[in-house]
């Protein structure tokens, strides 16, 4: 059955969407059957994918929302080695909206149950912040990968965000638990990045991928073609890393497994 990784942080443009997308190519590229659920409004991942937003037939929203089956939802466009469930701003109405419906917490869990058996994994790119889509979020998966850039404000909203994680995982998903910290547009020059990063390492140790995606101008281009990095450009910097995260991460899956 497809494991459920939900990639993560409130704090916005810390490299979440490109995270999910690029490790999602990357797992593929290993072979693995791999879906990524847009779980954000701004459907970034969508447009980075190379899924046209404005012609969506069923989102992530009708199958959160409604009663639309998370299979039909599901687009395997013919230039991506994965599949995608795409979304657009519709689902900004589902905030709200999940409010007032049973099982709120747990919508995307129960929607995704006939479906994951057909990945090896399943990547959601979360929305900047801790709202109901980021919980439903964090209720279906097993683990939580968290982009973080090095930079001052880093840390700050960290302890907000794992507090929810441990909330849940008393509530609802016993099982969850962070797989990963992912430094991302590392600049290796830049002293107050390297300082942040040596305060992540002594707060959470073997919780930070040794893997490190450097800031890298084709990682930020390659959205704009709606490619993943490693369509784009497979030998530039950005590439390579994605690729070692993934190898990392598989690793790591394995041990565990
Ligand atoms: N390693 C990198 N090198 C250079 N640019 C990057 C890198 N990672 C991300 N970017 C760029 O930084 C911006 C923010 O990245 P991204 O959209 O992945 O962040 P996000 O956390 O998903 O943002 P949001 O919170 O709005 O969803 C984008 O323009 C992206 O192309
Ligand atoms: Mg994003």
């Amino acid at each position: 059955m497809g494991s459920i990784f939900s990639v993560t942080n409130q704090k916005g443009g810390v490299g979440k969407t490109t995270t999910t997308v690029n490790l999602a190519a990357s797992l593929a590229e290993n072979g693995k059957k791999v879906l990524l659920i847009d779980l954000d409004p701004q459907g970034n991942a969508t447009t980075g994918c190379g899924v046209d937003k404005e012609t969506i037939e069923v989102s992530s929203y009708d199958v959160i929302m409604t009663q639309a089956k998370a299979a039909d939802a599901i687009v395997k466009p013919e230039d991506l080695s994965f599949s995608v469930m795409p979304t657009n701003s519709d689902l900004t109405a589902a905030e709200v909206q999940l409010l007032d419906v049973k099982l709120r917490e747990h919508r995307l869990r129960l929607a995704l149950e006939s479906t994951r058996d057909k990945f090896d994994y399943i990547l959601i790119d979360c929305p900047p912040s801790l709202s109901m889509l980021t919980v439903n979020a964090l209720v279906a998966s097993k683990g939580v990968i968290i982009p973080i850039q090095c930079e001052y404000y880093a840390l700050e909203g960290l302890s907000s965000l794992l507090k929810t994680i441990e909330r849940i995982k008393q509530r609802a998903n016993p099982t969850l638990e962070v797989t990963g910290l992912v430094r991302t547009m590392f600049d290796a020059r830049n002293n107050l990045a390297n300082q942040v990063s040596r305060q992540l390492i002594n707060h959470f140790s073997k919780k930070v991928f040794h893997s490190i995606i450097p800031r890298n101008v084709r990682l930020a281009e390659a959205p704009s073609h709606g490619m993943p990095i490693i369509d784009y450009d497979r030998a530039s910097r950005g590439s390579i890393a994605y690729m070692a995260l993934a190898s990392e991460f598989l690793r790591q899956q394995q041990k565990n497994n």
